[in-house]
């Protein structure tokens, strides 16, 4: 058998990846031999998952943020964007939408930002948990301490989704401000891990500054952790950043390392990001059919839409065009809400 596929199939069977093994299979251009990796990792998520994608409705909550990443169209520094937050009634009409169209996850997302203080956001957990008892509540809202990941968790939510950025030290400090530690983020990651929550971690694909030994060490993190969740996407500048001038993650990258990423965690939860489809118009599709299950459809209201531009030309896609898409290539929108399969639904909360 020829030496990539090998390659392929050891990493399948192992679930684990060497630094000579990732190198030769990022570094390899073969249209075959990158066909065979998708199809690998793809049948390793039938596996599990089926024909099914699950599918999250994606809130972003508030676009204000105290952190100055250097990446990041909505760093703290950044003049040019226009500001907004979503009351309580938005984000409860905008799970409403969701709960209709069929979608059994919410995904609350934001900037760090002061005003919603702990208090705020439980009491908007509280309310999604009763009103929605059959639904999960993701929350994507930054740093915290432990003791508030604590009550967030009390209140009902069930996932949390803080990207690590990039496991390697120097390179973390390559994309952000001093006061930005790693080590913080991993602490928060192992805090709500052992909280009960179903985690997601992940980093950008092409970021400024990464290197083959940089993702190897994102992968050997990720091994550590067993996040529930990974989400990675191509890195893409926003003109307004330090990093305007960068260039853009490629498709194909971030589609290897999906493929690397399903076989080295089966059962991951491992979402075709919209990242991926601001830069190619199958984006989503790719994604998929190199081992991604879970998409993320918008649904910020309509009047605040466009205006969390963490990149530049970000897409922002309904139900029906990512359901369209999703059928033509042989799977299905399923409504429920996708927990990780080690992990129950939650009770008494
Ligand atoms: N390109 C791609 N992804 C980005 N993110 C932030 N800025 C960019 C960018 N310019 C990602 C980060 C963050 C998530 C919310 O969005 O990984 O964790």
């Amino acid at each position: 058998m020829p030496k990539y596929q090998q390659i392929i199939d050891e990493i399948k069977e192992k679930q684990n990846i060497t630094y000579e093994q990732l190198k030769y299979v990022l570094e390899h251009e073969n249209e075959s031999d990158t066909e065979y990796l998708f199809q690998t990792a793809r049948s390793v998520a039938d596996c599990t998952f089926g024909k099914n994608v699950y599918g999250r409705a994606l809130i972003e909550i508030t676009n204000y943020c105290k952190n100055d990443c250097y990446y990041c169209g909505i760093r703290k520094s950044n003049r040019c964007i226009e500001r907004y937050r979503l009351s309580k009634e938005d984000i409860l009409e905008s799970c409403e939408k969701g709960y209709l169209e069929g979608f059994r996850t919410f995904v609350l997302q934001g900037g760090e930002d002061g005003y919603f203080t702990d208090e705020k956001i439980c009491d908007i957990v509280r309310t999604v948990r009763e009103k929605y008892s059959d639904c999960a509540i993701t929350l994507s809202i930054g740093e915290k301490s432990k003791e508030s990941y604590q009550k967030y968790f009390d209140s009902g939510a069930d996932r949390f989704l803080l990207r690590h950025e990039t496991a390697n030290d120097e390179h973390y400090q390559k994309l952000h401000p001093s006061e930005q530690k790693l080590s913080a983020r991993k602490e928060c990651l192992w805090n709500l891990k052992n909280i009960g929550y179903q985690v997601g971690c992940g980093f950008m694909v092409g970021s400024p500054y990464q290197t083959v030994e940089t993702i190897y060490e994102d992968l050997c993190f990720m091994k550590e952790l067993e996040p529930h969740m990974i989400g990675i996407g191509p890195f893409i500048p926003q003109k307004d950043t330090p990093f305007a001038e960068f260039d853009t993650g490629t498709v194909i990258m971030t589609l290897k390392l999906l493929a690397v990423i399903r076989l080295m965690h089966p059962q991951v939860l491992l979402p075709a990001t919209t990242a991926l489809s601001t830069l190619h118009e199958r984006g989503r599709e790719l994604g998929i059919l190199a081992g991604a299950n879970v998409v993320m459809p918008n649904f910020t209201p309509k009047k605040e839409q466009g205006k969390y531009k963490l990149y530049n030309n970000k897409e922002c896609m309904g139900k029906d065009e990512v359901e369209a898409s999703l059928e033509r290539i042989g799977y299905t929108l399923v409504s429920e809400r996708g927990d990780h399969p080690t992990k129950k639904v939650r009770e008494n909360v």
